[in-house]
């Protein structure tokens, strides 16, 4: 079976070269393998618990959506799209948040950590807390559960929220499902690349920290003045340098083959100047985000052709999302009252309703069959047959083929009798035989 793999953005803000290396870059590879189907997206109710700031939102998920298409996501491998354009994940989550208890949301690393910055500095412990911050884990859930994921690719900081969706799709399958696995278990997949890549100051790359380097914006200046703040030790030219002390020979890993990097290693250790390294690390970079840049700018010119990927994404999305939510809507009891349904289903008639066959010998020697509606009328009747088992064969192939079989049948249609009530006979003969 095809692994689904999903994974989402929050979009506030601009993409720095962690996210790049941790994020987009591993999933746009992940996305090419056979046998993987891809959902990509960018999660921006995620972001409005972050920012209240319209214009900021619009921006950014226009800026990282252009991104993940610079990047190589190709729009018709990878199910591409706005998490705000899928009604369905909204309504699943709250019938996820009807399931979820309020003492694990309380245990979230995210709220926890608000609560405890709060109370360090002397206030109410949930000062500032929002409802959409305590239960940003259920939405998440709700993301991942509605397309049945079955990998989560993730940083380190979000495992405890798959942990979270596993637990809640575990409750619902329970309390709903009546032996019926409505959602898969979703398992998180934290790759060796996804460690977090260190910033200027080595410490984990973060807006947060001050101490990304951009991914596009600024440009290829903007690239060459970040690198240019990287901290490093104050070892002279010419001296030896440990590269494995350093967070940027970790950044340039990321950007380089092993036998580049044991190269860059190698002249370190023989006293490569900070400086050059510095150069051969923003070369390293450019070689591989220049080209990138180019089709973002020329993307970001474009906005109405990123938009109509997009709606092209939300559609192909809805059309998982949407069969699955009715289920669990009618799963949970959310059912469209009996008396108000026009189209109920076409209840089996019973054996008494169903028109007959009939077989019989004339006194010309002939054999015939005819066949009656339920309530006695006369609908087809046969020629006269010289053989009994001829008789029998035909009126086998009406019932098993119904109107299909009357091209070649020797028969007619009784007198005042349409097409559509002959077929409509055969058609229930025929159900009947099939059930
Ligand atoms: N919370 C994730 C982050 O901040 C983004 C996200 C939202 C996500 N929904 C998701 C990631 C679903 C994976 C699956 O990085």
């Amino acid at each position: 079976m095809t692994q689904r793999v999903l994974t989402g953005i929050t979009t506030t803000g601009t993409l720095h070269l962690g996210n790049y290396v941790g994020a987009v870059r591993p999933a746009v590879a992940a996305s090419r393998e056979a046998g993987v189907e891809s959902f990509f997206f960018m999660a921006d109710y995620h972001a409005l618990i972050k920012c209240d700031e319209p214009d900021r939102i619009e921006r950014s998920r226009l800026q990282i959506a252009a991104t993940w298409l610079a990047a190589g996501l190709d729009p018709e491998r990878v199910v591409f799209y706005r998490q705000s354009d899928i009604p369905e994940i909204p309504e699943l989550t709250w019938l996820l948040t009807c399931v979820t208890s309020k003492g694990q949301m309380n245990r979230a690393h995210a709220y926890k950590a608000s609560v405890d910055a709060n109370l360090a500095a002397g206030e109410d412990a949930d000062a500032g807390v929002t409802m959409g911050l305590y239960s940003y884990p259920i939405l998440m859930a709700a993301d991942i559960l509605i397309f049945n994921a079955h990998r989560v690719p993730v940083g380190k900081d979000q495992v405890q929220h798959i942990e979270m969706a596993r637990d809640v799709a575990q409750r619902f399958n329970h309390l709903f499902g009546q032996g019926r696995e409505f959602f898969v278990l979703p398992e998180a997949q934290v790759d060796a690349e996804m460690e977090l890549l260190p910033g200027l100051d080595g410490r984990k790359m973060s807006k947060s920290y001050d101490n990304v380097i951009p991914l596009f914006e600024g440009g290829a200046k903007g690239l060459k003045e970040a690198i240019a703040r990287i901290v490093t030790d104050s070892k002279l030219p010419g001296e030896p340098k440990d590269p494995d002390g350093s967070h940027l020979v970790q950044i340039f890993d990321a950007f380089a083959t092993p036998a580049q990097r044991e190269a860059f290693r190698a002249e370190l250790r023989a006293g490569l100047a900070w400086g050059e390294a510095k150069q051969r690390l923003l070369a390293q970079i450019e070689a591989e985000i220049g080209p990138m840049r180019e089709r973002y700018d020329a993307l970001m010119a474009r906005p109405e052709q990123i938009e109509l990927i997009l709606q092209r994404g939300a559609e192909r999305a809805r059309a998982i999302a949407a069969p699955l939510l009715a289920q669990l809507r009618e799963a949970v009891g959310l059912r469209r009252f009996q008396a108000l349904k026009g189209d109920t289903a076409p209840v089996a008639k019973a054996k008494s309703e169903l028109p007959v066959f009939k077989q019989y010998r004339e006194a010309d020697g002939l054999f015939y069959f005819k066949l009656n509606s339920a309530e006695g009328q006369l609908l087809l009747q046969s020629q006269g047959l010289p053989q009994g088992k001829e008789a029998g064969q035909w009126v086998a192939r009406l019932k098993l083929e119904g109107a299909a079989a009357l091209v070649d049948a020797p028969v007619q249609r009784a007198e005042g009798v349409d097409e559509a009530t002959l077929t409509q006979a055969l058609q229930a003969l025929q159900a009947a035989q099939s059930a």
